[in-house]
């Protein structure tokens, strides 16, 4: 069911809070160790569909779920899917960057913490190849006491996606990462992001068609929950074989 480069396998998903069908029908491959981007237009499922991805959509007292996402050889829609540990092999970075009000590095310690690692060195070691990896290290090395508020809302993001890293997921669910950020800390975001497809598989929900354009390989285009395409991002972008992808890219609506 799920091939060696397909990291997760969506198989006709359908999605629908009470009534309202958000998602019909879903079928995507998502490749690993890429940047896959999701873009449609406002309230055409985007979220939902991430949100799927790691059972967030749970939160959801009316919603309804069907078919079937497979990731590492289970379905994680079945009822004995351990939902906390997939949260930790499915990590998930929202719009605003949302570090707890502790230190820095109690934030990154807080997930090897919760499972288990107690050495100080060890603790020590994770927290500096996560802040390493996100590329904030540099910045923030003579501060890791300092509370994690005081940084700046670019290096907020960071550091809430280096402390996903550090309890090393397979992949990583972005819901508009930038929206809330000026266009520098944006760069740095995007920069890192690319960065990352090294050791992760990456999930970015975009409205922003330059970002998804620079830094995703592959594109999918949702419009009223439907999938309409999916493929290269060059090629989506410069070819679309959908009029409605088309028209989309192009900034004929939406
Ligand atoms: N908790 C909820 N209960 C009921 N309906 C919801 C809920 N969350 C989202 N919806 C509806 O589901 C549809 C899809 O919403 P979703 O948030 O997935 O869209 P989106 O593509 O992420 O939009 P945006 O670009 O504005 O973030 C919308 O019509 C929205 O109003
Ligand atoms: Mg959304």
């Amino acid at each position: 069911m799920q091939t060696n480069d397909v990291v997760m396998q969506i198989n006709q998903l359908n999605l629908a809070y009470g009534a309202f069908e958000v998602l019909r029908d879903i079928t995507l491959g998502i490749k690993s160790h890429r940047v896959t981007a999701i873009i449609g237009p406002s309230g055409s499922g985007k979220s939902s569909l991430i949100r799927c991805l790691n059972r967030m959509v749970d939160l959801v007292p009316s919603s309804r779920i069907s078919g079937e996402i497979y990731f590492e050889n289970n379905d994680i829609l079945s009822s004995q899917c351990d939902v906390v540990q997939l949260r930790q092999r499915v990590g998930m970075v929202f719009q605003k960057p949302n570090p707890f009000p502790r230190s820095i590095y109690d934030n990154i310690a807080y997930g090897p913490r919760l499972r288990g690692v107690r050495r100080p060195e060890e603790l020590d070691h994770i927290v500096e190849s996560a802040l390493r990896d996100a590329a904030l290290w540099q910045e923030v090395h003579d501060r890791l006491n300092t509370s994690a508020l005081d940084l700046s809302g670019g290096q907020q993001q960071r550091l809430c996606i280096a402390r996903c890293q550090a309890v090393k997921p397979r992949v990583l669910l972005m819901d508009e990462p930038c929206s809330a950020l000026d266009p520098a800390s944006t760069a740095s975001v995007e920069d890192l992001i690319t960065g990352l497809r090294e050791n992760v598989s990456i999930v970015l929900v975009t409205h922003n068609l330059q970002q998804a354009a620079r830094i995703s390989d592959y594109t999918v285009f949702l419009l009223d929950g439907q999938l309409v395409e999916h493929g290269p991002t060059q090629e989506l972008f410069t070819r679309a074989e959908d009029q409605r992808t088309d028209d989309y890219v192009t900034g004929r609506f939406g």
